[in-house]
């Protein structure tokens, strides 16, 4: 679904990345994890098409999204969900409103009662129910807003739903429930997902294969099993942050 080849970026003098190359399957969870400023998010941003490489390429269910722009880069946008660390509501609209945005932009003609039922059916996926709908933000816990802010995400069914540390700042509660949660969007929606993040047993819990980013390259790649077993000094150094602590 998600195939990077050899990316290289460089912001000036700062090479960010230099060779990234994975595979997601369709219907699998990918996670990029690596530690702060490690290159996670540039590399995301490749991906969705927010910026382009120095060298590389990155095609997404078949389509080359590094030579696209304008129409046809908005159209391949559309391929993807996006949850962010901070879930991003709007503060000012209800969770009916947060939801239905995406959809009202794509399409004016929908009747006010069509917008509500595709929401009620979204938040019905991450187990919410309608009660939620005139809840403003604030209103709601911060694992319930992340639930939220998924239903917002997969309004429009796209095929691929990406994270950019959907755990970072939460507590060790809130975070089981978002991991739980990116499991079972995988299990009822067969969406494609990838995970970037930094936190080490979040990523364990949900990935179907993960890559470590170090040093602006995968410094280990495979299923958590494989991963674990790398002997990759960084790798190693890196997860036995958490694993000396099971
Ligand atoms: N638009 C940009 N212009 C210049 N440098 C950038 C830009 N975006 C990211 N960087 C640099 O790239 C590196 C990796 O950033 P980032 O991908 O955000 O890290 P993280 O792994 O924490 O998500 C950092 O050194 C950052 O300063
Ligand atoms: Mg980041």
């Amino acid at each position: 679904m998600i195939e990077v080849t050899d990316l290289h970026k460089s912001f000036g003098a700062n090479q960010v990345l230099r060779g990234v190359s994975l595979r997601v399957e369709k219907g699998t969870t990918f996670v990029i994890l690596g530690g702060s400023g490690s290159g996670k998010t540039v590399l995301m941003k490749h991906v969705i098409g927010l910026l382009r490489p120095d060298k590389g390429s990155v095609r997404v269910a078949g389509v080359d999204i590094t030579g696209l722009e304008g129409k046809e880069l908005t159209e391949a946008r559309r391929m993807f969900g996006m949850v962010f660390q901070k879930s991003a509501l709007f503060d000012s609209m209800t969770v009916l409103e947060n939801v239905a945005f995406p959809l009202r932009e794509k399409d004016r003609s929908l009747s006010t009662r069509d917008l509500r039922e595709r929401v009620i059916a979204k938040l019905k996926v991450v187990d919410l129910a309608e009660n939620v709908l005139p809840l403003y933000p604030s209103e709601l816990s911060g694992g319930m807003q992340k639930r939220v802010a998924l239903a917002r995400a997969i309004i429009h069914e796209p095929p691929v739903v990406l994270y950019d540390e959907p755990t970072t700042g939460l507590d060790p509660i809130t975070t089981d429930y978002v991991d739980e949660m990116i499991v079972q969007a995988k299990e009822r929606l067969g969406v494609t997902s990838m995970v970037i993040s930094h936190d080490i047993a979040s990523s364990f819990k949900v990935a179907d294969r993960l890559a470590v980013l170090y040093d602006g390259a995968i410094a280990a790649q495979g299923t958590p099993e494989e991963v674990r077993r790398s002997e990759h000094p960084h790798v190693k150094k890196f997860l036995s942050l958490w694993f000396e602590k099971q």
